[in-house]
């Protein structure tokens, strides 16, 4: 009986399945010509009319009605439309003749000027008028961000010559700091940023490690600080990894390392395999980081045999997408809608990224026709951008920490490589708890 049913049952299908399925086409096809039918073509009053043909006739193809890129962004905010001054100068198509872009033409004027003396009145912006209304540190961004070259007060020039292999260390850390942190920067030296040779956590292979601190000025003449400059030349005689800029070290003025560590990386150490950039309270599974940065190296050189392309285009970090800028005013994050309009492009966000020293280099060259921007991720974003890059998301690059209950367990750092944030004295006890070999996590 159960047999007799289920042949019945598959019978049933086999003759089923077909009429269900002709009908459901039969259906579709109605559909389309009822749409086709009843679709009218747009009504378009404007035609393009090439020179010696007559016109009024329907048979023309459309034009648009406008230029396709925006002319002059009239009523947009500050930064979008000094940035669209300086693509259009750089453009190579326009750039065959520069009389016909006038605002292009004023800018570079302007600007002319202001390489000699950048924070002359006449180099702040033109077309700001309401500026007094702006956050301080906003004001104090506008004044200064034509001026992009800060002397270096104190330098490490011999930093990647040290051994004398034709390779760079394979990392490079860069970490921003401050010059009364002295106590982030010795716990960094004695963890996870310790210069020399390092082993990856595998016990493979390792590689050679050198950290550097960017620092920028902070003393009396920048605010009220106590002034210890003889302290920090005092740290700088016996470690040698302090890097400091004659700028004033505030918030805003974060890019400006970005920058300039670019510069001194191009001058002074352009073998650099990799670079760490991060902040002096995140802490780093260094080794581990080696270890990734390994196997990205070895898949490199494989495609390299295939593609001739030598240089490698890693960017990893903890990737934030379609951001809004912060319209918040009484966060240290506010973007003023006047400043700046629009999403930001993907960026990394979250105290580190690592990137590859060529990526680096071009980085280096591309930020010189993108405007500085007040928060130091979105401008590595806007650079990627323009490089036509995306950065990649690593799920081991940690922004807003690990849960509560995990963060005393050394089992749960097993995946992270940069974990955000963390005092001096929680550095040294993580160190210390994940150097013990790894037991039954
Ligand atoms: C085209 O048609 C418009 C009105 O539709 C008319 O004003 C115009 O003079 C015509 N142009 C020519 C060249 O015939
Ligand atoms: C450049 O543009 C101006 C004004 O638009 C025009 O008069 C001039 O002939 C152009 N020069 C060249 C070389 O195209
Ligand atoms: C670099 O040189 C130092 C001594 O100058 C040495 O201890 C270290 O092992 C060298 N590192 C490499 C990778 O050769
Ligand atoms: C590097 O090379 C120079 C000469 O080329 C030599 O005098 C110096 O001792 C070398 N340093 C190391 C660390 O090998
Ligand atoms: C950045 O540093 C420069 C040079 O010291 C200073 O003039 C400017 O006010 C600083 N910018 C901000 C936003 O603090
Ligand atoms: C890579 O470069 C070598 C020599 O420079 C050349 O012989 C080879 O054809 C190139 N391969 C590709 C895929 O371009």
């Amino acid at each position: 009986m159960g047999r007799f049913c289920k042949c019945n049952g598959r019978l049933l299908c086999m003759c089923l399945l077909p009429c269900m399925m002709t009908g459901h086409l039969l259906v579709y096809i109605l559909v389309t010509i009822l749409v086709t039918i009843s679709y009218t073509p747009p009504k378009i009053s404007v035609h393009y009319i090439a020179s010696g043909i007559s016109a009024n006739s329907s048979v023309f193809a459309s034009h648009p009605l406008g230029p396709f890129w925006n002319l002059r962004l009239v009523n947009s905010a500050l930064w979008n439309q000094l940035q669209h001054a300086w693509d259009r100068q750089y453009n190579p198509i326009l750039q065959g003749n520069k009389t016909g872009i006038m605002s292009a033409k004023f800018l570079s004027e302007i600007e002319d000027e202001c390489l000699s003396d950048c924070m002359s009145h006449t180099c702040a912006v033109p077309h700001m008028h309401d500026l007094n209304s702006m956050p301080e540190q906003m004001r104090a961004f506008i004044w200064s961000m034509h001026c992009r070259e800060y002397p270096l007060l104190v330098n490490q020039p011999g930093m990647c010559r040290r051994n004398n292999s034709s390779f760079g260390p394979m990392l490079l850390m860069a970490i921003k700091s401050q010059v009364g942190n002295f106590e982030n920067r010795q716990a960094i030296r004695e963890t996870w940023g310790r210069s020399g040779l390092v082993k990856g956590e595998s016990n493979k292979k390792g590689g050679l490690v050198r950290t550097v601190f960017l620092l920028g000025r902070q003393d009396s003449s920048t605010g009220p600080h106590p002034n210890l400059q003889n302290l920090l030349d005092l740290e700088n005689q016996k470690y040698g990894d302090i890097l400091q800029w004659d700028f004033r070290d505030t918030f805003f003025n974060l890019t400006l390392k970005d920058l300039l560590f670019w510069h001194w990386l191009h001058q002074y150490c352009p073998t650099a395999i990799f670079v760490f950039k991060g902040d002096d309270d995140v802490f780093v599974r260094t080794g581990a980081l080696l270890d990734y940065l390994h196997k990205q190296w070895e898949k490199h050189n494989q495609w390299k045999a295939y593609t001739n392309k030598t240089d490698m285009d890693l960017f990893v970090g903890d990737v934030i997408n379609n951001a809004m800028p912060n319209r918040e005013p009484s966060t240290k994050y506010y973007i003023p809608e006047r400043f700046y309009k629009g999403r930001y492009p993907p960026y990394a966000g979250g105290g580190g990224v690592v990137y590859s020293g060529s990526l680096a280099l071009r980085l280096k060259e591309v930020s010189e026709k993108v405007r500085l921007f007040p928060i130091d991720d979105v401008y590595l974003g806007m650079c990627m951008h323009r490089l036509g890059l995306l950065p990649s998301h690593h799920p081991g690059f940690l922004t807003f920490d690990l849960p509560g209950t995990d963060r005393g367990d050394p089992c749960a750092y097993r995946s992270v490589l940069l974990v955000h944030r963390r005092s001096p004295k929680e550095m040294l006890t993580l160190w210390k708890q994940l150097q013990s070999p790894p037991g039954r996590c």
